[in-house]
């Protein structure tokens, strides 16, 4: 019995594997909701530089930089703390020169050994033909070194498909305010083809008025709702 054991054991792995095999899923599955693409789309590869001045203002009346979370502890280097930013991305290093784009998103000091930042953002362009194209920046950021270097990880519209890495320098930092202008340097790769046909910008704006009119329209119901049933108590 106990060696018939082992025997039995191994007729029943050849077993196994062979029934796997057969439920196995074999070559020619087809899906309805999944369809390849042309190759020729994708091949067709476009290479861009963009130089962009970025614009970190926690300061004044209007910042585009706002702490959303504290750090938790003290810290040296700020470990915890979170900013959302719309950080007006521009032409040359002065505010005023001109709007392109913005850079939305967040970045967290994420680093307990020296300022190091996680930067969340996209790139949502505004000016001309990339009015409506983004692309999407996510990287480790140590603010004080000369140069850093991030992934592109994507892109929407005219930047489908892209893929890259920008080189941020520091242009001002102001010690008092904390206000930054970065120099970015964003090199991509992206698909010549496929972003050649128009993001439908004006749809999903349509729908993004919509959701928040119903979304506002929603929070004074709610407003009215508690203030008449204090007025009742
Ligand atoms: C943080 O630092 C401040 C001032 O240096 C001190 O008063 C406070 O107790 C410290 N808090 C903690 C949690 O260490
Ligand atoms: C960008 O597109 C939006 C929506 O289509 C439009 O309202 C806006 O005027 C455009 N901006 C520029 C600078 O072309
Ligand atoms: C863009 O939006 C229009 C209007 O809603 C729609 O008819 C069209 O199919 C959309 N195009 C794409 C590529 O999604």
């Amino acid at each position: 019995m106990a060696r018939l054991l082992p025997a039995l054991a191994s007729q029943f792995f050849t077993l196994s594997i062979l029934l796997s095999l057969l439920t196995s899923p074999a070559t020619g599955e087809s899906y309805g909701f999944a369809k390849a693409i042309n190759r020729r789309e994708l091949r067709k590869e476009k290479f861009s530089h963009f130089r962009l001045y970025w614009h970190d203002i926690l300061s004044g009346r209007n910042p585009t930089s706002v702490m959303i979370v504290t750090p938790p502890q003290n810290s040296t280097t700020g470990f915890g703390i979170v900013n959302i930013i719309d950080d007006p991305l521009t032409e040359g290093p002065e505010l005023s020169s001109k709007l392109v784009g913005r850079a939305q998103g967040f970045y967290a000091l994420a680093s307990q050994q020296e300022i190091g930042l996680l930067m969340t953002m996209n790139f949502a362009f505004t000016e001309g033909k990339y009015n409506g194209s983004t692309i999407s920046v996510l990287g480790r950021n140590p603010v004080f070194h000369k140069v850093r270097e991030m992934p592109v990880i994507g892109g929407s519209g005219l930047f489908r498909f892209a893929r890259g890495y920008v080189l941020a320098s520091t242009h001002t930092f102001d010690t008092k305010t904390g206000d930054a202008i970065v120099e970015y340097n964003i090199y991509l790769a992206q698909s010549k083809r496929l972003g050649k046909v128009k993001p439908n910008v004006t749809e999903s704006t349509q729908i993004g008025i919509v959701g928040f009119a119903s979304a506002d329209i929603a929070l004074r119901a709610e407003a009215k709702g508690t203030s008449s049933s204090k007025e009742a108590s």
